[in-house]
């Protein structure tokens, strides 16, 4: 008779059986996965844990300090918080491909956590949040040919060269599995029901064009002003994931008597229960209206919202 309690202990007891005396280094990035890792490995082997959280400069508005408030204050964690976004912004440059970004991504994330690692005398293992529908997407798409959709930045295995081994205790678990999961390690509902959040973050919702500091700011306002007015609506428990992206074209509009030439923001909704296939949230006009307003008024930068109406498939829940 499989439970959630007893899924705790057997992977609390296989974590202890595969770290032994090691030392574990655990990239948490906010999310949710990375968050029940860290509270699981707490349990389990509590003193030989470091969390490591970069902040790439590609996170939401306000998520750098709830993620540390959350880990240092609340549970004690060990927690190294590392401001990574000169970095990010510097390895990215021009780049627009979306494979290479995201590999980018991945390769940097691995440099840190090694430099991290050998800041505190080595670590034995890497602890990541990794999901079954990661695993499954990144090596092949479901019912089709064997093709990479997109390569997880926290799929494939280590580099070589790298003297860490993978601990990955969700690798089995679909999404509400792991909110179960979160919820029985005693996680708070509001962090648990959260949205997913790719590592990669604002990161692939830029498409199409150069990484900027400015860009992401202008991408992390629409972002936030969109996610409040779904709180406010009540909606947000019934959407899987909703955020925003930001165009690379510059459309033409008028505010007041001037003329404006700004990027068009796209938004995004989406309903699923394990990230594989997805329907686009049918939100009312008058909501969309309103946010369509707010964003507009409230965000330079932005002279245009338009609404993804795709599902999944043919789309993916990203755009990158
Ligand atoms: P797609 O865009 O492939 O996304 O339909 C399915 C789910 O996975 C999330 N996602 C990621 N999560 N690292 C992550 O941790 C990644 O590289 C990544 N790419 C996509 C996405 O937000 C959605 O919930």
């Amino acid at each position: 008779d499989w439970t959630m309690a007893a899924f705790k202990d057997q992977e609390i007891a296989k974590i202890r059986e595969q770290v032994g005396e090691g030392r574990v280094l655990c990239g948490l990035s906010g999310g949710v996965d990375s968050s029940v890792v860290a509270v699981l490995l707490n349990e389990a082997i509590g003193e030989q844990l470091t969390c490591v959280f970069v902040d790439t400069g590609f996170m939401r508005m306000g998520e750098a300090e709830q993620v540390v408030t959350l880990f240092r204050d609340h549970y004690n964690i060990k927690l190294i918080h590392v401001d990574a976004a000169d970095q990010f912004f510097a390895a990215l440059g021009d780049e627009f491909d979306p494979e290479t970004k995201r590999k980018t991504i991945g390769r940097l994330f691995i440099e840190i956590f090694e430099a991290e690692a050998k800041k505190i005398g080595g670590a034995d293992f890497l602890a990541q949040g990794t999901l079954y529908p990661d695993v499954i997407e990144s090596v092949s798409f479901t019912g089709g040919p064997s093709v990479t959709i997109k390569s997880h930045h926290n799929v494939g295995g280590l580099p070589e060269r790298m003297n860490m081994k993978l601990v990955e205790p969700l690798r089995e678990l679909f999404k509400d599995e792991v909110r179960d999961l979160g919820r029985e390690l005693g996680l708070p509902d509001t962090f648990v029901d959260r949205h997913p959040f790719p590592g990669p973050g604002l990161a692939i919702r830029i498409p199409g064009q150069p990484l900027t500091r400015e860009k992401c700011d202008i991408l992390r306002k629409a972002d936030a002003i969109y996610l409040e007015e779904i709180r406010n609506a009540g909606l947000y428990d019934a959407i899987w994931q909703a955020f925003a992206v930001l165009l690379p074209v510059r459309t033409v509009g008028v505010m007041g008597d001037a003329r404006t030439y700004d990027f068009v923001c796209a938004l995004r909704a989406v309903t699923s229960t394990d990230g594989m296939t997805a329907d686009y949230y049918h939100f009312d006009h008058e909501f969309l209206g309103r946010v369509s307003n707010r964003i507009i008024n409230e965000v330079r930068g932005i002279n245009r919202v338009v609404y993804d109406c795709t599902s999944k498939p043919p789309g993916t829940i990203e755009w990158e």
